[in-house]
């Protein structure tokens, strides 16, 4: 078992690749993954991928600390110089091969020699070799910037290297040098290095670059998300491209060094994951931008092949909660009417759901009526106005400790989503209320709105999970395989999704 386990994770490059016809946008979906028996081999293997018929210029860079090092992809990108990891005490096998083929004329050391030793460049190597190192990552952030002129750069912290590095698709693609400073003070070498610039974009939370710094920008404007997943799907939103998305953990910066001068070279996007879910802020950039094409870097033992199917059908799994929220600004792609019945007669956005669950929608309530279960839809999309508006009668009425346990505040419904459809029936009078779950039609939805991708996302006795009291009349779009894992393992969709 231990040894099928190797043989599956050691070849150089795994390639898995799935082409599909994604929903109703008929988009192809792609799906590879890039990955190596450890991370010089990784490194080795993104370079190959991106530099096929070899490179002119080679990047070098410390494979354990790359702190100095996370600056590279612009320079990467002006020289189309792949980024490769060596241990940093002598080269790694794995890279001199890589070198070998590549056939370099020029090998740029990036880091002190404190970071990487010159013993990494011997006798074998016949490139000629450059450094570009100071004495920490700020002067070589700073001696790095040099090599780029821009009247921009990007300032992100030196502390907050997982914000560095994803932001270098966005900088290579705008030709910006990214120099570094500390959160709550900005270091004469950057000071130094930002003269003459006429504005800056700065990357991360206040905790990461403080307005303190802010201030002492040029023309500053801040890109941040509530966390490096979301930073990094702010960036993508930002490229707003439907380019390649290179997908990378976001517990280790080591493989995404590499990765982000492959994404900077195709001028692809590089997004965060967990190692088995994809955030959900990630999920709604992947669906907003529309993006299909993926390349995850590092193995299944880094990222999780259940990430595949999370980026293949982010819909499905985008988890909304009380914790994890869609934000002010998300629209579904499409929203239409389902034709089922209602509970009332006058027109209004509440009729209205992401079409990609309406079919299913629709057959469950066909399936219901063809059992003579009298099922009626009562409220699906909510807007963030009309869920604000929402939560604040209940709040008012009952006070905010109860409201909470009923209703989302806005931004954080399903109903946002247009994935969640409240059904109720003439036996408890159009209501949403708990007795539902005795009338047949409740006892009907329990049974059977797995089989049509659905579940009761708030269940009886789950509020320390989900955040809220039983609503066994809401129903949520899960898609049919996790509906059935759900409804069968009697888990909460919080449990799944992590
Ligand atoms: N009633 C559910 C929790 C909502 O307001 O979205
Ligand atoms: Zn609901």
């Amino acid at each position: 078992m231990k040894h099928l386990f190797k043989l599956s994770i050691s070849s150089l490059l795994v390639l898995i690749a799935a082409m599909v016809v994604v929903g109703n946008t008929a988009s192809a979906y792609s799906l590879d993954r890039l990955s190596g028996n450890n991370r010089y081999e990784t490194s080795a293997a993104i370079s190959k991928k991106g530099w096929k018929d070899g490179a002119k210029t080679v990047i070098l860079v410390n494979g354990k600390d790359v702190a100095e090092a996370a600056v590279a992809a612009p320079l990467s990108k002006k020289l189309n110089a792949p980024v490769l990891l060596t241990n940093p005490n002598s080269l790694s096998a794995a890279t001199r091969k890589e070198i070998n083929s590549l056939n370099p004329k020029t090998i740029i050391l990036i880091g002190g020699k404190k970071n990487i030793s010159d013993k990494v460049i011997d006798k074998k190597i016949k490139a000629k070799v450059k450094r570009i190192g100071g004495k920490d990552r700020y002067e070589t952030a700073a001696l790095v910037a040099k090599e780029i002129p821009s009247k921009q750069a990007v300032v992100a912290s030196g502390e907050y290297l997982f914000d560095v590095l994803g932001v270098a698709p966005y900088a290579a693609k705008n030709n910006m040098p990214v120099l570094l400073t500390k959160p709550n003070s900005l270091p004469a070498v950057t000071k130094k290095a930002l003269k003459g610039k006429s504005s800056t974009v700065v990357i991360g939370r206040t905790k990461a670059v403080s307005d303190k710094v802010k201030k002492q920008l040029p023309k500053p404007k801040r890109i941040s998300g509530s966390d490096r997943y979301d930073t990094s799907a702010q960036i993508a939103k930002l490229m707003g491209n439907k380019k390649k998305s290179y997908v990378v953990t976001g517990k280790n910066k080591i493989d995404a060094t590499s990765a982000a001068a492959l994404a900077a070279k195709n001028g692809g996007n590089l997004l965060y994951v967990e190692k088995t879910y994809v955030s959900t802020s990630v999920k709604v950039v992947i669906d907003t931008n529309k993006l299909t094409q993926f390349t995850v870097i590092g193995g299944t033992n880094i990222i999780d092949n259940k990430v595949g199917s999370e980026l293949k059908q982010p819909i499905e799994h985008l988890l909304v909660n009380k914790k994890v929220a869609v934000g002010k600004d998300y629209k579904a792609a499409k929203l239409v009417e389902p034709k089922v019945k209602f509970a009332f007669s006058y027109n209004d956005p509440k009729r209205l759901m992401d079409s990609r669950a309406v079919p299913n929608f629709e057959a469950l309530m066909k399936a219901a009526w063809k059992d003579n279960v009298k099922l009626y839809a009562q409220s699906g999309y909510r807007s963030y106005d009309r869920q604000a508006e929402l939560y604040n009668y209940y709040k008012r009425t009952y006070g905010e400790k109860y409201a909470s346990r009923i209703s989302a505040k806005p931004g954080t419904s399903e109903h946002q989503t247009g994935l969640a459809m409240d059904v109720t029936s003439p036996s408890v009078g159009y209501d949403l209320v708990e007795k539902f779950a005795k009338t047949k039609e409740g006892k009907w939805v329990a049974k059977n709105a797995h089989k049509y991708g659905f579940i009761i996302r708030y269940p009886k006795g789950k509020e320390n999970e989900t955040g809220y009291a039983y609503e066994p009349w809401h129903l949520r779009y899960v898609g049919k395989d996790a509906a059935k894992e759900i409804y069968s393992k009697n888990i909460t969709f919080e449990k799944y999704v992590k």
